[in-house]
């Protein structure tokens, strides 16, 4: 019972975080396009103060925006502000990240033949590397070093790579993953939450008082807003990225993260500068081919029928199925004996010859070509049997 609880409460947690994912992401989205696709204004809005303008239609509906070069005379009776879609996307990732791995620490976080942690330590662990990865990522925007922000890409690069290695070394793969995801939601909320909106109050309070805003304030936050906007599209792959066994399973897997990220951020500016007018199709060509080069680089060794059918013997569908029964079937049946996972893992049953033939594909994609199942090994498949499993769809 408690099972299926926790799956309703993952289910409505995953939810609300997609929605307010793209809520957030999709204001940044239009923001970002807003300010970069401003038009000179009018002469009749010049003198209002304006310093762009841009024209739209959406939904049947025309819409002029006007930027104020400064500020408001006077301020609105109505301002709209954009904060509750990145504070509600971090508590919502946050509660889910808490259900996912520390709920669920034993099955989803700690990986024994890595560390044996305690679940205590490593909930520690997960905790110290969000909180202390922003105070770190805070310290290094509040340097000198932010007067030079192609250097301070650079260091960032350098930090989420290295945290990337390391909780590879403590945690599973695929909880690695998804901390380093954590870890730039978490930098990216805090941005608006500690820069982004004093900034906006403290230059509220100055138009209320019909002061010129401390330019401090813009500066400090210019950096984080590029920054948020160039990590959106790494996040929301490393928010996806645990379906993919072949990125988080991989021997370089922190490498392989870096990779994506630079490809992500790089497409990201493809669409930076077509706002402004700058079309690059060289961007989205190359970001392309990245793609397709990182997917040959780590592309697992063809499985020939030779190398696996155990010395040339071939193995029957019994033997297969033995195999199967073994070591998958403790999980992926209509009535699992795992003590943890109490429904077929995505549906997938393992329980009769045709649903192993059925699943074959995926049997060989997760357990033979990565070995990404049994899940976390629990029921110890050996390498040999790997092997066997692989002969035999590979004869089929
Ligand atoms: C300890 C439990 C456990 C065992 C044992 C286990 N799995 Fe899984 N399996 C999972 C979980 C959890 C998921 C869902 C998460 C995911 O997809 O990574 C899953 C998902 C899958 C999927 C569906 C996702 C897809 O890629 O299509 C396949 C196929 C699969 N497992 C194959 C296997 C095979 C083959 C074995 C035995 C060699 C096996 N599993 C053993 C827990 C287990």
């Amino acid at each position: 019972m408690t099972a299926y609880i926790i799956d309703w409460l993952n289910l409505v947690l995953r939810w609300v975080h997609l929605i307010t994912g793209i809520a957030w992401i999709g204001a940044s989205f239009y923001f970002v396009w807003l300010d970069n696709s401003l038009e000179e204004p009018s002469d009749d809005n010049k003198q209002k103060g304006f310093g762009g303008q841009l024209s739209s239609i959406h939904a049947g509906g025309f819409y002029e925006v006007a930027k104020y070069k400064l500020a408001p005379p006077f301020m609105p009776a109505h301002l709209h502000w954009f904060k509750w879609e990145a504070y509600s996307t971090w508590i919502s990732g946050f509660l889910l990240l808490s259900l996912m791995f520390y709920v669920g620490a034993e099955s989803y976080l700690i990986d024994p033949t890595k560390l044996a942690l305690s679940p205590w330590a490593a909930v520690a662990i997960s905790l110290g590397t969000l909180g202390g990865g922003w105070i770190v990522y805070d310290l290094l925007c509040k340097s000198p070093l932010a007067k030079q922000p192609v250097a301070l890409a650079v260091l960032l690069l350098i930090f989420v790579a290295a945290v990337a290695w390391g909780l590879n070394q403590i945690f599973s793969a695929r909880a690695a993953y998804l901390h380093v995801g954590a870890l730039i939601g978490t930098c990216m909320a805090a941005n608006v939450f500690f820069v982004i909106m004093p900034g906006q109050r403290a230059l509220v309070s100055a138009v209320e008082q019909g002061q010129a805003p401390d330019p401090k304030y813009a500066i400090a936050s210019k950096i984080r807003s590029v920054h948020n906007n160039y990590l959106t599209l790494p996040v929301l792959f490393l928010m996806i990225s645990n379906h993919y066994p072949m990125t988080y399973g991989h021997a370089q897997s922190w490498a392989v993260l870096m990779a994506i990220l630079l490809i992500g951020a790089w497409t990201r500016h493809f669409f930076n500068l077509k706002h402004k007018g700058v079309i690059k199709p060289g961007i989205l060509v190359s970001a392309a081919l990245a793609t397709i080069a990182l997917a040959w680089t780590i592309a697992p060794p063809l499985a020939t029928p030779a190398a696996g059918s155990a010395g040339g013997v071939n193995v029957t569908t019994e033997q297969a199925f033995a195999i199967v029964q073994q070591r998958c079937s403790t999980c992926h049946s209509a009535t699992p004996s795992d003590d943890v996972f109490k429904v077929a893992p995505s549906g997938v049953v393992l329980d009769s010859v045709p649903q192993m033939e059925q699943w074959a594909p995926r049997i060989l994609a997760r357990s033979v070509t990565s070995h990404d199942m049994p899940f976390m090994n629990k029921t110890a498949m050996t390498d040999a049997e790997r092997a066997q499993l692989g002969s035999w769809i590979n004869q089929r």
